[in-house]
């Protein structure tokens, strides 16, 4: 198949997908906001991208989904998604996020909130609830601001044990764990008993909503959705690729930044303390640093490993791809000057070549309210993203 038969990018696929990146509104939407994914990219450019190097039916796939943007996206526009990522909570939260409920599990999840949430409070003794406390997963939950917050949270994951199906459970937990995410990552003050409960109430409406029109709508567009929680070099081996039986048409993410080191796995509370509290909510599996997640450890200055280990995943992306199709990607620089040379000699060895048009003008932007840190000191350009287009050779 030649590249053309594949997918023609839309005659002014680049002004469209310019128009997407530059925008700056809020993250919103369908299942979008079921938790604040650190580095997430927005939705319209997801859209956009899958929009211009795709058709229904094609399979897209994301390596790195992180909370599934691309995913949820995807679905709405009937692709058949697959996201992989290595992190095991990025692969619940993009479960939830695709998961319709069926009827009677809305109307569980509903009776819990009006049942439960008024029942969760800081007098109940916390030994009483140490079987749903995991000593280590709740690592600086002690912390004066937090250590409450800790009871209520424990208090709901047990009554959450009592919901009948496990896209049920699962679901109700996302709650927990959006409003947990509130009310301790980065917080300052200590989040009253009142606020949480009624932040639990809120969010619950919400996305029981949000799901319920996600479901219908791709339902209706005949989206379909696998995901991998995997190292991205090893997605050959996945039982969707396996044999070469199938490949993607278009690939859309956001991979790891050189030089830039994200929190993916973290909280920070009191202060900068950090807590791997998101994985016991969520009850995943967790151990590891983050230089698990950023491609490489954020002290090494010349980012050797996080080039190797890009270099290995890009060519194993580009093993689950079609010939002639495209690979969109939006990522950001600690140096750009050198950085983004070197990351493009790795797209040229994996068998990508840029697109002219793209290559010629790139789309940069200015990244709003990221929460990130640039491993070195001095002046950083991590705030600023690029959007690169290439297509496989
Ligand atoms: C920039 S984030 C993606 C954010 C995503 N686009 C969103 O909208 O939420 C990059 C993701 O890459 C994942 N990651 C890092 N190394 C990986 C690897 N070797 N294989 C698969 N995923 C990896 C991280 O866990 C993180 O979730």
């Amino acid at each position: 198949m030649t590249s053309v038969e594949i997918c023609p990018a839309q005659p002014n696929a680049f002004s469209l997908l310019a128009e997407a990146a530059l925008d700056r509104s809020p993250v919103g939407g369908w299942t979008h906001n079921f938790y604040r994914y650190p580095a997430r990219f927005s939705p319209r450019f997801a859209a956009a991208a899958i929009e211009c190097f795709s058709r229904p039916s094609d399979l897209v796939l994301d390596p790195y989904m992180g909370g599934g943007t691309a995913i949820v996206e995807g679905m709405i526009a009937g692709r058949h998604m697959v996201g992989n990522d290595l992190n095991s909570l990025a692969a619940f939260i993009t479960r939830v996020k695709t998961t319709a409920l069926m009827k009677g599990e809305i109307a569980a999840v509903r009776q819990w909130a009006a049942k439960k949430i008024r029942t969760f409070n800081y007098l109940q003794p916390i030994d009483d609830l140490r079987f749903f406390v995991d000593p280590i997963k709740t690592t600086n939950l002690t912390l004066v601001r937090a250590r409450f917050i800790k009871k209520l949270v424990a208090a709901a994951l047990a009554s959450i044990t009592e919901l009948p199906t496990q896209p049920c459970r699962d679901f109700t937990k996302c709650i927990v764990l959006r409003v947990a995410q509130w009310a301790l990552d980065g917080r300052i003050r200590h989040t009253p008993l009142a606020d949480f409960r009624e932040k639990l109430r809120l969010m619950t409406d919400e996305m029981l909503r949000s799901i319920q029109g996600f479901g219908e709508r791709a339902l209706r567009s005949g989206g379909g959705v696998t995901i991998i929680n995997s190292d991205a070099s090893r997605l050959c081996e996945s039982a969707v690729f396996q044999n070469g039986s199938q490949k993607a048409s278009l690939v859309v993410t956001s991979p790891p930044y050189p030089g830039v080191h994200v929190l993916y796995h973290r909280w920070q509370v009191d202060g900068r303390r950090e807590t791997p509290a998101p994985y016991w909510i969520a009850g995943c599996n967790d151990g590891q640093g983050g230089a698990f997640y950023n491609f490489g450890d954020r002290r090494e200055a010349a980012a050797d490993t996080y080039f190797r280990n890009s270099l290995n995943t890009l060519k194993a992306i580009r093993r689950v791809m079609k010939t002639g199709s495209h690979i969109v990607q939006m990522l950001a620089f600690n140096r750009p000057e050198d950085q983004l040379p070197r990351y493009l000699h790795n797209m040229q060895e994996a068998g990508f070549s840029e697109l002219p048009i793209c290559g010629r003008h790139r789309i940069w932007r200015e990244v709003p309210n990221r929460k990130w840190h640039a491993s070195l000191g001095g002046k950083t350009h991590s705030s600023r993203e690029v959007v690169l287009v290439h297509r496989t050779i």
